[in-house]
Parts: C-alpha cells; structure tokens; sequence
C-alpha cells in the first residue's frame, strides 16, 4: 500500500466530473445528474467525492449549456474551493470529454474522469485509480460479470465470451493527458468513430499502450433508468 506521503503527486490530479448529458434512457424533465438522492443532488454526491479526496488537486465540472449557471450557484452553496472550471459539454459523451482536455492543452497532468451518474463513487476506488496512475498511463475501473453474457445479431446468439474474461467498466477512468489527447487525435481523424467511455479510445487508437485495471465498486453503479433510484438510496443507507 502506498503511503500518503508517496501519493504528493509529481503532476497535478485533476477530477472531470461529466454532467452534460440528458438522461435520455431516465426520462423526465430534468436530466438525472439534478435529481435529488437522501437530501442533495446526484451531481453534488459525484463532486464532492472528488473535492474531498487529499489526491485530487482540481475538480472540472462539465455541464449542459442551459445548466451552467445552476452549477455555479451550486459550488457557491457547497464553497468548492477546488472546482477550478464549470465548462459547457458536447453533444456525445466524448464530446464532453474533449471540452475538459482543451482546458489543459500543453500542461502535464493526469485527468481522471468520472461520469455524475455515479454518485457514489468511494474515496477508495478514487485512491485505487490515483495511486495505480503513479505507474500506469492508463487506468480503468472495472468489477467482474456475475450474469452469462452472450454476444447476438439478429436475435440469434452468436457468441459464448468467457465469463471469467469479462468485466464490467466503471469510472473514474485515470490518464495522462498527452496519452488520452493523442489518443483523441487519431480518433477525430477516423470517420468511423464512435465510443462510449475514453478508455475505449485508447484501447483502439493506440493499441500499444497497455490499459491497467483496479477494482471497481458495486456501489459506484451508474444511475441510468428510474428503478436505480431506490437501489441507489439502500447504498446510500448503508
Ligand atoms: N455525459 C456528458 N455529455 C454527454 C453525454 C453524457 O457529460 N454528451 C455524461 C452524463 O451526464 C453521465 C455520463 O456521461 O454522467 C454517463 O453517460 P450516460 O449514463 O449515458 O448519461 P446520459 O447520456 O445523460 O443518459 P442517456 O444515455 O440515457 O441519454
Ligand atoms: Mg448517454
């Protein structure tokens, strides 16, 4: 176990905290990040993991344009001396990703991303990806599959995977910044891209760059349809 001491980051850590999305697949008005979870927003929970946390130097918080200034108002109320940028987001998740790595261009830092969907990531899994960044460019949150995944097309099973090979990713996700924008570059130079975490960018653009993993968390589950609300609150309890 590394000790604190060992944890004074020779670069910066810096939290992005993604909050631009619309909670398409969550219905309602207002998009998930702003509902409420035992007293104080989704989005709150996700933030002050990060604030709190002695590894993390800086805190981004990437917002939709329309809620720019209720995120302000908010870091107000909360006095999140560490929030150092509330920055609009894109249209795909990627998109927000992009928007946070342009506020760092030409500085060397390790930027670990974290979806506010996930509410309540633990100051340990935020440790395990900190710590395994001291040695690794690239260093994602993942748990094991407990159900039998199979790969399909057209309503026929295609594929039996090995479950004991599989795992489910999380965030925090931990990189580089240089490693994560070359990355970046190739990607936006290829028509045929489309991903779903920045791991995944990686992994396909730069394939020689090995992607390490810690454990991720049961209770870092993301908050996606209406029936994780009351999951989330027993976690919360508990
Ligand atoms: N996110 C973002 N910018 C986007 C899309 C997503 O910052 N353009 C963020 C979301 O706010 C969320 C995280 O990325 O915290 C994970 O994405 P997801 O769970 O897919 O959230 P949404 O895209 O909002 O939901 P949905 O896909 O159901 O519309
Ligand atoms: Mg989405």
């Amino acid at each position: 176990m590394t000790s604190q001491a060992d944890m004074q980051p020779t670069r910066k850590r810096i939290a992005v905290v993604l909050a631009a999305g619309s909670g398409r697949r969550m219905g309602g008005e207002t998009p998930k990040q702003f509902l409420p979870l035992g007293g104080r927003t989704v989005l709150e929970h996700a933030v002050e993991a990060f604030t709190h946390h002695p590894a993390i130097d800086e805190v981004v918080i990437v917002g939709p344009a329309e809620h720019l200034t209720d995120i302000r108002r908010m870091a107000e109320r909360n006095a999140w001396l560490k929030v150092s940028h509330i920055v609009p987001g894109g249209r795909e998740r990627h998109e927000s990703t992009l928007a946070a790595l342009r506020l760092y261009e030409d500085t060397d830092v390790d930027l670990l991303f974290h979806d506010a969907a996930r509410p309540l990531v633990s100051a340990s899994v935020i440790t395990r990806v900190a710590e395994a960044l001291l040695e690794h460019e690239v260093v994602a949150t993942a748990l094991p599959v407990v159900d039998t995944i199979i790969e399909s097309t057209d309503g026929r099973v295609t594929a039996y995977p090995d479950r004991s090979a599989l795992r489910r990713m999380q965030t925090p996700q931990g990189f580089r910044r240089s490693v994560l924008r070359h990355a970046y570059a190739l990607a936006l130079a290829d028509p045929s891209f489309r991903t779903t975490d920045d791991c995944g960018v990686v992994f396909r653009y730069l394939p020689g760059t090995p992607v390490h993993l810690v454990d991720g968390d049961e209770r870092n589950m993301k908050l996606t349809y209406p029936e994780d609300i009351p999951l989330l609150e027993r976690f919360l309890e508990t």
